[in-house]
């Protein structure tokens, strides 16, 4: 994930976004001014002293939520949870003012600014005495049970990042079973702190004058909340059918490895049998689904990591240098002194990688718990991808340093990601001695498609199942049916086994418990493809798309940083114009960059009953 800007809770968070500004505007509850209508120049001045107000606010709240997710302990939760209530009472406070100034004729940068404290929020609390700092303590809870929990297996206890390890190498579907089923019972006891949570935000946010929590998320992308909506199904649509093909691949390799009792050739995947606890990500099946006949890729990334001796903290100035190489400045030394780099030996951390501005300025870190391996590898790019982001916008003023929208913001890091994974790439830095020819185009392709291809549908869906419960079209009796009626539709997957009455498996995922919104992530495996296909034509690449890396590329990090400079000043077409001429999301980016590997695995799939 990223940064706790737009994190659930924090104030840093708030910002998050451009509200739609009819929207908001028809439904705000404006209080009846007891006085004269007010004036452009007062809203000029209000909006002036929210700003300040906010970013010391912010810095506050950061370094408490930096303390408690680096030592997670009864007392840091308490004060996080404390810092946490202060800021959200401070911007609902300011949401709501913000909207006196509906009917107010302002220039243009002083309502961006107003709607963008209307809708901020993520998870507002209701104004009555109390409903922030119990909001605050429900959130705590949700976040220590999540980063806290543990399994245990063969009487060896493991945390989620053990178990992460685990399942991207261990082939037995009993072991793998037992794993998941343990992992999926930490989530259990959340379910009612989750509904809790889900009913005071949405009392907060109708008080915003949302009609839910749904609403206000979707009201962050510069067009109406509902056509957002349409938006994400219209992609969808664009991808889907490659998303099947390759599923219906999958699905047979499996079926090949396995055999029918524990993989059928027909109907969903199981869910736990695809290297990672929530198939969202594939790519660690590679050895299963390889294609036969010596057209393998000649490495693999984590080996080659190992061997090479690489160590987290090299990995990470891996990272920093494509930064460099494009033209960024080196990261600050606090950085190197303040981030949480591997999991610390003595006490309880939030591992879910993070990326942090903490006040705002320069002060960048990123909290993870790395290990050598090629998820860890793209990783690190992804995290540092938000800290150059922030340094970029670091002269903005407050209420535009964030991303042009939150998917900009997973999709930075995720673009240089993409240039990294290039044998092209890791032959310049001495990871792999030689590149692999024409032969190895299908292969890296389908390497790269289990994971980028595979998160598709997940990312669309983990908010979908959200949106229908704030809009309480799904109750807390059916969340968990919702939930698998979900993924069966859009992933084609089903639990190893019937699940038990009492699970409450969204909250085994990072994102549901956290109160994070997860479309972004969604957008980012869109936009991704945008930058990198404007990005490779600017370079002049004209070798396959899929070897394109743009590394030491200073004219092409040139035009890269000033999109990022815009942070979230201008609505988001505009910042994406300004690198790629393209001014909407366009899906064709990525089944371009697929197309020879979808005609394979048409030939592959030939004779396969696809579908589920
Ligand atoms: N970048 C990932 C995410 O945004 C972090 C992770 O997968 O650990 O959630
Ligand atoms: N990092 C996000 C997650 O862990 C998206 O890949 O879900
Ligand atoms: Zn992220």
């Amino acid at each position: 994930m990223k940064t706790k800007l737009l994190a659930a809770s924090a104030v840093v968070a708030m910002l998050a976004a451009g509200g739609f500004a009819a929207h908001a505007a028809a439904k705000a509850p404006a209080k009846p001014a007891a006085h004269a209508a007010p004036t452009a120049a007062e809203a000029k001045a209000f909006v002036a002293r929210a700003e300040e107000a906010l970013a010391k606010e912010s810095e506050y709240a950061s370094r408490a939520q930096w303390v408690q997710n680096t030592y997670i302990t009864d007392d840091t939760n308490w004060l996080t949870a404390k810092a946490n209530a202060e800021a959200t009472d401070l911007s609902v406070r300011y949401a709501k003012e913000a909207a006196r100034f509906n009917g107010v004729k302002v220039d243009a940068v002083t309502r961006r600014k107003l709607e963008l404290l209307k809708g901020g929020l993520v998870m507002p609390a209701p104004g009555r005495p109390g409903a922030s700092q119990e909001l605050a303590d429900i959130q705590a809870r949700l976040d220590t049970a999540y980063s806290t929990g543990k399994v245990t297996i063969d009487g060896k206890t493991m945390g989620l990042d053990d178990l992460d390890d685990a399942l991207r190498t261990e082939r037995d579907p009993a072991k793998i079973k037992a794993m998941w089923d343990g992992w999926h019972a930490v989530a259990k006891p959340m379910k009612g702190d989750y509904a809790k949570l889900t009913a005071l935000a949405n009392q907060g946010s109708r008080e915003l004058g949302y009609p839910d929590t749904g609403a206000l998320w979707r009201s962050w992308y510069d067009m109406p909340p509902d056509d957002f909506g349409r938006e994400t199904d219209r992609l969808w649509a664009q991808v889907e059918p490659f998303y099947k093909n390759l599923h219906c691949y999958v699905r047979a390799r499996l079926n090949d490895k396995y055999g029918d009792a524990v993989q059928p050739r027909k109907g969903p995947i199981r869910a736990d049998l695809l290297g990672n606890m929530w198939a969202q990500e594939w790519g660690n099946i590679y050895d299963i689904v390889a294609p036969k006949a010596g057209a393998g890729l000649n490495y693999d990334l984590t080996k080659q990591l190992v061997d090479h001796g690489y160590d987290p903290v090299k990995m990470v100035k891996t990272g920093e240098g494509f930064y460099t190489s494009l033209g960024f400045s080196p990261l600050p030394d606090t950085f190197w002194k303040r981030s949480q780099i591997t999991r610390p030996r003595d006490r309880e951390v939030v591992c879910h990688a993070s990326a942090w501005d903490i006040d705002n300025k320069q002060d960048l870190r990123i909290k993870m718990c790395t290990r050598v391996n090629a998820d860890d590898f793209f990783t690190v790019h992804h995290e540092l991808g938000h800290n150059f982001y922030q340094r970029a916008y670091a002269d903005q003023p407050f209420l535009f340093k964030n991303g042009a929208n939150d998917g900009f913001h997973e999709a930075i890091g995720d673009f240089v990601g993409m240039n990294a994974l290039t044998p092209t790439y890791l032959k310049q830095i001495g990871l792999i001695d030689t590149v692999p020819g024409a032969e190895a185009d299908i292969p890296l392709l389908l390497k790269r498609a289990l994971d980028k291809v595979a998160f598709l549908p997940w990312g669309l869906l983990v908010d979908k199942w959200r949106w229908e419960v704030f809009s309480g079209r799904v109750t807390p009796e059916q969340y968990n049916k919702a939930w698998w009626d979900l993924r069966l539709k859009y992933q084609g997957v089903t639990p190893p086994d019937e699940r038990p009455a009492d699970a409450f498996d969204p909250g085994a995922k990072f994102h549901v418990a956290d109160s994070t919104p997860y479309m972004r992530y969604f957008l980012a495996d869109i936009y991704q493809y945008q930058f990198y296909r404007a990005a490779c034509r600017q370079a002049g690449w004209n070798g396959p798309l899929n070897r394109c890396s743009v590394y030491g590329d200073k004219e092409v990090g040139q035009r890269f940083q000033a999109m990022l400079e815009l942070g979230q000043s201008k609505p988001w077409p505009e910042a994406l114009k300004t690198f790629t001429g393209e001014d909407r999301l366009d899906a064709s980016a990525i089944t371009e960059y697929y197309k020879a590997l979808n005609d394979w695995l048409t030939q592959q799939n030939k004779g396969e009953a696809c579908g589920w």
